[in-house]
């Protein structure tokens, strides 16, 4: 399975060192608010999994799933909702959890439809973003760092349904997507 990373982008203690930052960051920000953290399945699972313990303050966690890539490396444009939230909106402080920012249009068909069921605030916290891809007009408020237009694997990112459990993020050499 290694054999198919080109190279390492960020290893485990990057990742955790990434991830704490983003932890601080969000429990001083919603210090005495009702937060709601929201991870989009599958990518963020880990991210979700760590973020959420670097959060010192309280919060609640639901998660939705949404499917948009299919086996190819680009976004088709048609995001489906395979599984939405349990809780209701009205109230909360959402965080909306992402792996990763690319053209943008998943995250800005998540935040309208969550935007529409009238919760308190929203904001969107990708771990990578990849600035340079984007076509939707979308933002995210916490980044944990940007990445080159590679299409990169581990740690919850996936090709194909694979390499989601690599505890680090890689490039995939490019002939494992036929590239
Ligand atoms: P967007 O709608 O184009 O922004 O796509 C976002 C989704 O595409 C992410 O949540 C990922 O599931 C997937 N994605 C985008 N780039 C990559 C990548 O480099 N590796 C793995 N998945 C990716
Ligand atoms: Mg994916």
């Amino acid at each position: 399975m290694t054999n198919d990373i080109k190279e390492v982008l960020f290893s485990e203690k990057q990742l955790s060192e990434i991830v704490r930052g983003l932890g601080e960051r969000i429990s001083k920000d919603y210090e005495g608010k009702n937060l709601l953290v929201v991870s989009v399945l599958k990518g963020s699972f880990v991210f979700m999994a760590d973020l959420t313990r670097a959060i010192t303050i309280p919060c609640r966690i639901d998660f939705m799933a949404v499917s948009s890539y299919g086996a190819g490396t680009r976004s088709s444009g048609v995001v489906k909702i395979t599984k939405d939230l349990d809780l209701p909106l009205a109230g909360y402080d959402l965080l909306v959890v992402e792996d990763i920012l690319d053209s943008g249009v998943t995250l800005s068909y998540i935040r309208e439809l969550l935007q529409s069921r009238g919760p308190e605030s929203i904001r969107i916290c990708t771990l990578f973003d990849k600035p340079e891809r984007r076509t939707a007009p979308i933002k995210a408020d916490y980044v944990g760092t940007v990445v080159p237009d590679e299409f990169i694997v581990g740690y919850g990112l996936d090709y194909n349904e694979t390499y989601r459990n690599l505890p680090y993020v890689g490039v995939l050499k490019p002939h494992v997507y036929g590239g």
